[in-house]
């Protein structure tokens, strides 16, 4: 990790005036960012003026200093067989520390540099058996550092694309919530006693950049966003729940340390073959007959194959967790090249400024007129 990731200002981003109509051309935000198309990096001719900037928490940041040592802790880590939490487990068994990882079937994974545990966070006897399988391989031990990462991607459209997929949309979007957030919480209930309750003790959450950016926005309806409307509100929800169990927690006089990292775009299998959740029909290698949905397949395909390594995924972790006062929420990216162009940070930027136009609660400068206040 040698570039420097701290937030620089705001830049603007050129428009071109994007519509639904050349969604074919243009699907995939993120993989005409990662791949340089100007005609991505753009907001609708439509879209409000801005007149806000952000100033993105990017992690990780070049020369922090830790405070603390995490050597001898031990980790819980969902969702680790591959990808992020595979990366991160690795980043902290480089520090000293013990890690648990979790698969739903860790027979595939033969050979893997640290423990796998069946897990299934969207089975509540998956959860179960799970628990008592944790409680032997920790052997007394607690678990100092829990990290909820496992998760999919759910990728259809917000409604059924026929009356007769309404059923097979309905079962997959309630597969969907298990897995992005009613399974976090399972897990997070249950582990919560096996915790230590009396020093250093970190929950952590994988949720997404997707947690703020939430589409609705014209940017979104002409580079395919609401292909991603399920992804976007199961993380959005991860999101509130974390930040409301840090202050519950916090309250409750307990010592444990909730933080969420916010991951951009990165080069993983999340958009591969059969891994995600899919609200229509596709074929055995995900692929689709479709030529809307596979088309944003293959941009976000496209773009995840250039988007940044796991290991700055791990390396934020790393970072976070030697913090004595880690920082409630950061995103994985950066605004500088060419890590900027492969997290697709400009147009997320952008995103959240749309968004933030035409929110009920919109933040601009001080004094500016506001649209519709009475
Ligand atoms: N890649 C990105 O750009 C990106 C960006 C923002 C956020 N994220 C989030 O980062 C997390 C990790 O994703 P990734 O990119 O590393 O994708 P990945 O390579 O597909 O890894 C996903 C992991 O989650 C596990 N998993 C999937 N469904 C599960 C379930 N129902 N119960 C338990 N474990 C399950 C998988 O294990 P098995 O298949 O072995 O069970 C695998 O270890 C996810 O929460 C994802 O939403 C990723």
């Amino acid at each position: 990790m040698s570039k420097d990731h701290r937030p620089h200002s705001s830049s603007g981003d050129p428009a071109s005036g994007l519509s639904r109509r050349n969604l074919l051309s243009a699907a995939g935000w993120s993989a005409a960012a990662a791949v340089g198309a100007p005609s991505a990096l753009a907001q609708s001719a439509s879209a409000p003026p801005l007149r806000t900037a952000v100033a993105p928490v990017y992690f990780p940041r070049e020369g922090l200093v830790p405070e603390l040592s995490i050597g001898g802790k031990v980790a819980v880590i969902t969702g680790a067989s591959r990808g992020l939490g595979l990366a991160t487990g690795l980043r902290l068994m480089a520090e000293g520390v013990t890690v648990i990882g979790t698969s739903r079937v860790p027979g595939n994974y033969p050979g893997h540099p640290f423990p796998l545990l069946p897990l299934d966070i969207s089975v509540k006897a998956s959860v179960d058996a799970f628990v008592g399988a944790l409680a032997a391989q920790l052997g007394g031990r607690s678990i100092d550092i829990l990290v909820n990462n496992a998760g999919r991607y759910v990728i259809g459209t917000p409604v059924p694309i026929a009356p007769a997929l309404a059923g097979l949309f309905e079962s997959q979007t309630q597969l969907a919530m298990e897995t992005l957030y009613v399974g976090h919480v399972r897990v997070t209930n249950r582990l919560l006693p096996l915790m230590t309750q009396s020093a250093y003790s970190r929950l952590l959450f994988t949720v997404s950049g997707a947690g703020y950016f939430v589409g609705g926005t014209a940017l979104s309806e002409a580079n395919g966003l609401s292909f991603f409307s399920a992804y976007y509100s199961g993380k959005r929800a991860l999101l509130a729940y974390a930040n409301n169990l840090r202050g519950f927690l916090r309250t409750s006089g307990s010592p444990i340390q909730v933080s969420t990292v916010d991951p951009l775009v990165m080069n993983t299998a999340l958009p591969v073959g059969l891994n995600p959740i899919y609200l229509e029909p596709v074929g055995g290698s995900g692929n689709s007959t479709n030529p809307f949905l596979q088309a944003v397949l293959e941009a976000f395909r496209a773009a995840h194959a250039v988007g940044l390594s796991p290991d700055f995924v791990a390396e934020t972790y790393a970072q976070l967790l030697r913090m004595q006062d880690p920082l409630p929420n950061v995103l994985t990216g950066s605004r500088i090249e060419p890590y900027a162009t492969q997290c697709a940070s400009a147009l997320v930027e952008r995103g959240y400024l749309d968004e933030n136009a035409q929110s009920a609660l919109p933040i601009g400068a001080a004094g500016a007129p506001v649209a519709g206040s009475v």
